[in-house]
């Protein structure tokens, strides 16, 4: 009993649906067979070169090599806030806008799909930086 209001007061409380909602991506990823994450290979992910990239030849050339920073977009110049939720509490509060961006920023980058391990790093390295 204790557990459900401890759960309940989580998600209710602002600062941390985030958190909540992050821990939910990472144990879906872990359903589908992916995990332990770890950070170090979500940072090698977003500085990772890939020559003949059609959108981008790494996810730095957006975001930049620091998520705690503001990126731009390479084609259209286009501002894109941080994506460490640490700076910018909007991130991943809301799943469906994770995968629709994973797949079309991995297709775009690595010319694939991210795999389960892949994202799940890739976020546990997010939610590392302070
Ligand atoms: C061509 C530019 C570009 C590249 C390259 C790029 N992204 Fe993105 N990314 C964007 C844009 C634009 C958005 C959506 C705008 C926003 O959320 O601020 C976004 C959003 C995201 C989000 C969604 C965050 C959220 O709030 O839900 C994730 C996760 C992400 N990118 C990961 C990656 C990864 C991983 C790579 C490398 C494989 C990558 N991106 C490469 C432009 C890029």
């Amino acid at each position: 009993m204790k557990k459900i209001i401890v759960v309940i007061g989580l998600l209710l409380a602002p600062g941390v649906a985030g958190a909540a909602t992050l821990e939910a991506l990472l144990a879906g990823y872990r359903s589908e067979g992916a995990g332990p994450f770890l950070a170090e290979r979500g940072a090698e992910l977003l500085l990772r070169e890939i020559p003949g990239a059609t959108e981008g030849t790494s996810c730095a050339a957006c975001h930049t090599r620091d998520p705690k920073q503001s990126g731009r977009h390479v084609k259209t110049g286009k501002p894109i806030e941080p994506l460490a939720p640490a700076v910018n509490p909007e991130r991943f509060t809301d799943p469906a806008k994770v995968e629709k961006w994973f797949l079309r920023n991995c297709k775009g980058t690595l010319g694939r799909v991210c795999t389960p391990q892949e994202k799940g790093d890739f976020l546990q390295f997010l939610s590392t930086l302070r």
